[in-house]
This record gives structure tokens, sequence and C-alpha cells, in this order.
């Protein structure tokens, strides 16, 4: 899972992103002090949440671009460069953390992310998370999916959007009791006149690889954004049709 961020435009137009988890940090119940992992860290926004909440907390993330941004505006935090799939801590930690990080995620890959985050969490140690749950930004992947198909090209879903029923049982498989979990829709406003075709360019960017012509792709961004118009586009402003998932979870014993 490394993506190549814009991280400055990342960081400018889509801060909704870190806004919308500031109440997912509330889920963690650890008293000061405490080692919170934020898993997927990014930009580290919320990584300076839990460090002012008191926890000790350490932020773990693959883009190099966002962690310098992290490390720059928080000096005091430990950020690490490391895959989610793939990180191990030299001291187990009392929460995992992760926001808006495991659609990135391919399905067959849980497995092992879920194996690492087991290891990286004391016994009774607490994981929260949220991420897009089943049925995020369908109406804007069903667009851009009928416009491939016009065009002649496969569209690729590039995101894993599961149900609570998968998510718990993917968690319940790999030592995990399923406390808390939620599915809710969140409509999501976007910057600008321009905000669907922003957060296409920024977030679906893998599927358009098959197309190789620029113009092409043009063609395709604006055809699904003007076929949204009616449904995504009100008063002025484009939302997003965010479905999220939100879930708690405490590390069983081995
Ligand atoms: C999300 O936060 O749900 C999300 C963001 C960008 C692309 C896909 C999903």
């Amino acid at each position: 899972m490394n993506i190549k961020w814009d991280a400055d435009k990342y960081t400018a137009d889509f801060s909704f992103v870190h806004q919308y988890g500031n109440s997912l940090t509330e889920l963690i119940d650890a008293d000061k002090g405490c080692r919170v992992l934020d898993l997927g860290c990014g930009n580290g926004a919320l990584t300076k949440v839990l460090h002012d909440k008191g926890f000790d907390v350490i932020g773990i993330d693959a883009s190099r671009e966002l962690l310098d941004i992290a490390g720059k505006n928080y000096p005091d935090i430990e950020f690490i460069q490391a895959d989610a799939v793939n990180f191990s801590l030299g001291e187990p930690v009392d929460a995992v953390f992760s926001n808006a990080v495991f659609h990135w995620i391919d399905k067959y890959k849980q497995r092992d992310m879920l194996k690492c985050v087991h290891k990286a969490l004391k016994e009774n140690g607490q994981f929260v998370f949220e991420f897009g749950g089943y049925g995020n930004n369908a109406l804007i992947h069903e667009a851009l999916s009928k416009i491939f198909s016009e065009h002649g090209y496969c569209y690729k879903m590039p995101f894993y959007f599961p149900t609570i029923g998968e998510y718990s049982a993917l968690l319940e498989n790999s030592g995990f009791r399923v406390k808390y979990a939620v599915l809710f829709d969140r409509p999501t406003e976007l910057k600008g006149e321009n905000g669907l075709k922003d957060w296409i360019n920024m977030f679906v960017k893998t599927p358009f690889s098959v197309v190789e012509n620029a113009e092409e792709r043009e063609f395709i961004k604006n055809a699904a954004c003007d076929s949204l118009k009616n449904t995504l586009y009100k008063d002025g402003k484009w939302y997003a049709d965010y479905v999220r998932i939100r879930m708690k979870a405490v590390r069983t014993a081995d």
C-alpha cells in the first residue's frame, strides 16, 4: 500500500479526512500516558490530537511525502515510515488507532495487517478504527464504471469497502473481540466548483492507468462529473457519498 500522494494538496483541500476523525479518538478509553499507535497517520493531524489528549503516541505511515509534513508540523512526535501490512514495534502498545486507511488495503492483505496489529497490541489492548464501509462512494464508482465501459475499458475498483458482518468475522478470526460497530452515511462537502473532479484526481488514480490517452482521461472524468451533477451537486456545492464503517475491538489472548 504505497501510494504517491500530492501531500500539499491533500493537506490543503482534503482536511475533512482528519477533521471527521476527531470524534473517533474519543472511542479510545485509556489513561493519559498510555502508548497509542496511529496506523496510517498521514500528515499527523490526528496523531497530534491523540498527543494532546495526553497519550504517548507514535505514528506510522508508508508515505514519505506525508511523513515529511507530519515531522515538520509536529517535531515532538515520533513518526516511522512503514507499511501497515508489514510492520512491527519493539514494545506492544495499549491501543491502535486508524482513520481512513484500511479501504486502501487489498481485501486479501487485510489479514496480514490484522496480524501486525495483533502483535503490536498488549493483551486486552484496544483497536479503534474507521474507514470506507460497504456502499462507500457507490454513486461515484458506478458513474466512472459506466463511462469506462462505454469507452471499452474495465473499471477496476481500487478500494475495499466491507460490511460490518464481513469485517467482524475477519477480526474474530484474527484474535479480536468486537465491542462496537456501526455503518453510517456521511455525505461530505467537497471544496470548490471543481470539487468532485479534484476528489477523483486525488483519490481515484489506479483505474485510469488503463486509459493511455490524457485527453480521454479528462473526457471520462468530466463525463462522470456531468452525470453526477443531478445527485451530488446541491446549492452550488459538490458532495461525495461517503459511507463509514467505525469499529472498536479488543485483542484477545494468544
Ligand atoms: C474514505 O475515506 O472513505 C475514502 C477516501 C478516498 C477514497 C476512498 C475512500
